[in-house]
């Protein structure tokens, strides 16, 4: 059995009927350690007090993110960034109603720091434990503040290591309709960004070429696949610019001339935000919806919110797109993903191990 500790925030008189109405306060740290960001946040009674994110910019010497280096920059500053969250929020350990971490999907050495850390501290503090999947934390990211997307939604989740169209029924209660066969949108950013030598980490440096380029430079094939289809390829795309850069002879090691890796950067850009526009309206139109919404790092691209935004109007859609902060991964996703789970009685056992290839559903 598992016992709730949870504060009793005010105890009220409804006159009319005479009853003592109890209110139950429920204060939930998030930790958040999937791949290279250790965030933590607090969440009290579905609203967010802190949220605090530490970025790991050396794996740019690298060209791209090292598990291992990944997992231990956690531990040194796992301690750090709860301690903070904590203090921001004003909240002790003692507070707590629950602890919040996410088991998956993610590199196993990164969730393990996360996860073991949570569990440990709810171990000690006598509290539940709530493990959160990655991509419904992600999905979470539009229910941090108000407005709110009502139920159903479709929604995109366009990560580094995703891209999802998903049906959301309700807070656990969720359609996958289709993702990718291969590379992720963010992946594809991050792979074209290296092939034109513009840095680490690729999605935002190409979104910052692009706005200075010509989209329609370079003609990309857009993906579609069959018609109707939720599903998504970028690994074609992907190799089409490289067969572009082969055939005009570029050399990112030469002194490379601006404006021709701005209009790459543009023209491949509007061919993934042509693809991801496209699919999240054919599925809004075929669930029938009124709300979409959109999530993870690929989300703060900006001409895909530009865009989104103009098409949204155009279809009478009501568009949930999440602050840049809760775009990449956050604590504070996972902190109300656990709040609503704690709300709903959902608790975790102690035994839950790491998932690095942990599905949606
Ligand atoms: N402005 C931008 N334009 C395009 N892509 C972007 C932008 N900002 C970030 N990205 C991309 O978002 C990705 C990181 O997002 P996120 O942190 O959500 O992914 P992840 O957590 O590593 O993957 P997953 O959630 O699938 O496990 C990277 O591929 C990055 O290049
Ligand atoms: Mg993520």
């Amino acid at each position: 059995m598992v016992i709730l500790q949870q504060t009793i925030s005010a105890v009220t008189l409804h006159k009319e009927s005479n009853l003592v109405i109890i209110t139950i306060s429920m204060t939930i740290l998030g930790i958040e350690t999937s791949c290279d960001e250790t965030s933590a946040a607090v969440v009290r009674d579905g609203k967010l007090l802190s949220n605090d994110t530490a970025v790991q910019l050396f794996h740019s010497e690298h060209g791209g993110v090292v598990p291992e280096l990944a997992s231990r920059a956690h531990q040194r500053i796992i301690i750090p960034i709860v301690e903070d969250a904590l203090r921001k929020a004003s909240v002790e350990k003692k507070d707590l109603d629950a602890i919040a971490a996410v088991y998956g999907p993610g590199l196993i050495g990164s969730i393990l720091i996360g996860l073991s850390f949570g569990k440990a501290m709810a171990m000690g503090l006598g509290i539940p434990f709530i493990g959160v999947n990655h991509m419904e934390a992600h999905i979470f990211s539009n229910m941090i503040e108000e407005p709110k997307p009502s139920f159903p939604f479709v929604n995109l989740t366009v990560s580094g290591g995703h891209t999802q169209l998903v049906l959301v029924k309700d807070y656990f209660k969720s359609e996958l309709l289709g993702e990718t066969m291969d590379d992720a949108a963010g992946e594809a950013f991050d792979k074209v960004a290296k092939m034109l030598g513009v840095g680490y980490p690729g999605g935002p440096l190409v979104d910052k070429f692009a706005a200075k380029g010509n989209a329609k430079a370079v003609k990309f094939p857009r993906p579609y696949l069959e018609e109707g289809s939720h599903q998504f390829s970028f690994s074609g795309l992907k190799t089409s610019v490289l067969y572009y850069l082969r055939k005009v002879g570029f050399d990112k090691t030469a002194n490379v001339n601006e404006q021709f890796i701005a209009d790459v950067c543009a023209s491949f850009q509007a061919a993934v935000v042509d693809v991801l526009i496209d699919k999240l309206l054919t599925a809004a139109k075929k669930y029938d919806v009124k709300d979409i919404a959109m999530c993870g790092g690929v989300s703060a691209n900006s001409e895909l919110r530009r865009r989104l935004e103009t098409e949204a109007k155009i279809n009478h859609l009501h568009l949930f797109i999440p602050k840049l902060d809760f775009c990449t991964d956050n604590g504070a996703m996972v902190a109300q993903a656990g709040y609503e789970r704690l709300r709903k009685g959902f608790v975790s056992n102690l035994e839950l191990t790491a998932e690095p290839n942990l599905q949606l559903n």
